[in-house]
């Protein structure tokens, strides 16, 4: 049994309804989050509210709460799920459901809705065998940096890497790498750590930034450039990077084995960092 948030109240999940006319039903008209729960303490809640913040200015949508209201209402979402000390907390806000089908913004109230989940953190196995991924051309809009319940184009191309039994699809725009399906891609050459600048064409992950906080404070050298997808192909190591997969290494890329087909010396490094942060408060 769980508990949801829904327009300002909690109730057990299989009590909540939302109209057929909720925006985000006919429309895709909505913003998320996912936020990690680690020991019933969200993981970098704050910069995870301030993107929602971004995502819902990008599409004109008010903010219905201050931040400190959002820590609060997922803190007790997160309380009300004792049982899982590992949680994925979903958060959506939808603009709402008009009286009529009209692509035009009503002047509704928006719908806020928020569930948890349980979230077992990646085992040393899971990230010591890695992931195998398949790669696609990024056809995407050009807003990819707001965090859109829209995740069509993300579906299909997810199901492109499902279809062969792999985990994540890597995606290149032009000749270059933008991120995964549902993740953001680093590359490691020759020791240095690789990412794609944030842009348009990619989400600005949280772990992304994590991961690059982390290498800088440990003296890991960094690299945010376009990355060509040459360069993936030759990469010694390849990560993937979210809310839910932490940072895994990819060891098999279309049928290939990314450098020797095993985590790397770099991500194991990155491991140990990030377990060590995922430790302390947010
Ligand atoms: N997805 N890029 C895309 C397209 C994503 O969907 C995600 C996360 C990321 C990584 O962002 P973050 O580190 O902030 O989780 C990058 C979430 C987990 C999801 O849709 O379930």
């Amino acid at each position: 049994m769980s508990t949801c948030y829904l327009n300002g109240r909690f109730m057990p999940s299989e009590e909540a309804r939302i109209s057929p006319l909720d925006r985000g039903f006919l429309f895709g008209d909505g913003v998320y989050e996912v936020i990690p729960v680690y020991a019933g303490k969200p993981f970098r809640l704050q910069a995870h509210l301030e993107r929602l913040g971004r995502s819902l200015e990008g599409i004109r949508l008010t903010n219905p709460h201050a931040i400190a209201e959002w820590a609060d209402l997922v803190q007790r979402l997160v309380d009300a799920h004792p049982q899982w000390p590992g949680q994925a907390v979903y958060l959506q806000v939808t603009r709402g459901a008009d009286e009529v089908r009209n692509h035009a913004f009503p002047d509704v109230p928006p719908t806020i809705f928020m569930m948890t989940s349980a979230l077992v953190p990646v085992s040393d196995e899971a990230f010591e065998r890695g992931a195998a991924a398949v790669s696609a051309v990024d056809n995407r809009w050009l807003r990819c940096d707001l965090k859109t319940t829209a995740l069509l184009p993300n579906c299909l191309l997810r199901q492109l890497a499902v279809d062969q039994g792999c985990a994540e699809t890597v995606l290149f725009r032009d000749g270059m790498l933008t991120e995964g399906a549902a993740s953001n891609i680093f590359v490691v050459r020759d020791g240095v750590l690789h990412a794609p600048p944030k842009s348009h064409l990619i989400l600005p992950g949280i772990t992304y930034d994590v991961a690059l906080e982390l290498a800088r404070t440990n003296g890991q050298p960094v690299e945010v450039s376009e990355i060509a997808e040459k360069e993936v192909r030759n990469a010694d190591e390849l990560w993937m990077s979210s809310s839910t997969k932490e940072v895994t290494p990819i060891t098999m890329l279309d049928g290939q084995p990314v450098g020797d087909g095993r985590a790397g010396p770099v991500a194991r490094r990155m491991r140990e960092w990030f377990v060590q942060e995922r430790g302390k408060a947010s």
